[in-house]
């Protein structure tokens, strides 16, 4: 038996002529760079979260990055992470020349919430990284608040919860800028890296725009010194082909989600994703807590059920942020959900019957080590 955790393949597979024949004509086009599907996108992307500017860029890291420079974080300032995400939440705020600074998360939804956010807040705080994990949205209500009262700059990391709602409105468009990967296995994947920016604000949309384009205001004037991060041509293409099935793949994931859910319910080693009544999960990952997690992995592994683990260590104790020195016991949920969490195969489409061969597989386990 072999059960994929993923399924990448199968989009092109699926549509192999019309992909084919939008390559051919982009290659022979020659327009490889900032071209006409970089545009369309951009505003399709814009459309799909009733916002006025989105941004293409080269990668989700950078959508980061470039938002935390356009907002005007730099040395001095102090930004909010999460400990218990991937590490470009972080890195890009080292990279922007400012420090992260580690919060924990909730035990339920795995997200940071307005009270691990007050618990790292000092003077030099000027901005908080909002990461909606696995696809499941922040409580922005609080956060949104706090982020008001204290005078501080909310980003949205969207890599993992595009097609996410909160209060019926998409997550990416609470903050000041919204941050998405098109890493393969995100909601909307391309066949290799992209990224994007969402902004109501006209001013952070021209700031991106230069910064994108090395500094560029026209061609060969430079006003700062940018990045090269652009999205290309062939990946904007593909994405804006695969944005029209994006409602129906979030949907198909939901349901999937919602038959792990039914399955599981009742296995006493077993915590099911919880999210927040005012929020639509969309589960780029199904992510559950495991009592013996690693021995539940290699018991799925034996029978050929993929599974990964989303994240076996925190930021705070991993050796690239050694210098801002937090030490083990200090973000007590982050540590523990290390330990505790597996995510099982989960993809637009895939098989109900995988599903229940992996729930199955799941409860065998707990009846054995009981
Ligand atoms: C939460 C989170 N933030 C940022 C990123 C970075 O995105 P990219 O890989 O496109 O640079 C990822 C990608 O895995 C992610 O999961």
């Amino acid at each position: 038996m072999n059960i994929p955790f993923l399924n990448i393949p199968s989009f092109y597979e699926q549509n192999k002529v019309e992909i084919d024949r939008l390559f051919s004509e982009i290659l022979s086009g020659g327009r490889y760079i900032l071209g006409p599907n970089v545009k369309a996108f951009e505003n399709e992307f814009s459309q799909y979260h009733q916002v006025p500017f989105s941004l293409g860029l080269a990668s989700g890291t950078d959508a980061l990055l470039l938002a935390l420079r356009t907002c005007g974080i730099g040395a001095g300032d102090e930004v909010i992470v999460p400990a218990f995400t991937f590490i470009s939440t972080a890195s890009t705020v080292a990279y922007a020349g400012a420090k992260p600074v580690f919060a924990d998360i909730d035990p339920s939804t795995f997200n940071l919430t307005e009270k691990t956010v007050c618990a790292a807040l000092t003077r030099k705080t000027k901005a908080v990284i909002a990461v909606h994990l696995y696809g499941n949205p922040v409580d922005l209500g609080s956060l949104m608040k706090l982020c008001r009262e204290k005078k501080l700059i909310l980003i949205e990391d969207v890599a993992q919860a595009l097609g996410a709602e909160y209060n019926g409105k998409k997550v990416g468009t609470f903050g000041k800028a919204g941050c998405y990967s098109f890493y393969p296995t995100k909601n909307l994947g391309a066949a290799g890296d992209g990224g994007m920016v969402i902004t109501a604000d006209k001013k952070v949309y021209s700031k991106l725009f230069q910064l994108r384009d090395h500094g560029q205001s026209t061609k060969y004037r430079f006003e700062t010194l940018g990045y090269n991060s652009r999205l290309d041509e062939l990946q904007a293409g593909l994405l804006r082909l695969k944005l029209k099935q994006l409602d129906a793949w979030v949907a198909s994931r939901r349901k999937s989600a919602s038959v792990y859910s039914q399955l599981l319910a009742d296995i006493s080693g077993v915590q099911c994703p919880v999210s927040l009544p005012e929020s639509r999960h969309a589960y780029n990952l199904y992510t559950i807590r495991a009592r013996k997690r690693d021995k539940l992995r290699e018991f799925l592994q034996e029978k050929g059920i993929g599974t990964a683990v989303h994240y076996p260590r925190p930021l705070h104790i991993q050796k690239a942020f050694k210098d801002i020195g937090i030490k083990t016991g200090k973000l007590p949920e982050a540590e523990k959900a290390c330990k505790e969490v597996l995510s099982l195969p989960l993809y637009p489409g895939i098989p109900g019957e995988h599903i229940e061969i992996v729930a199955s597989a799941i409860r065998d386990f707990y009846v054995g080590v009981k």
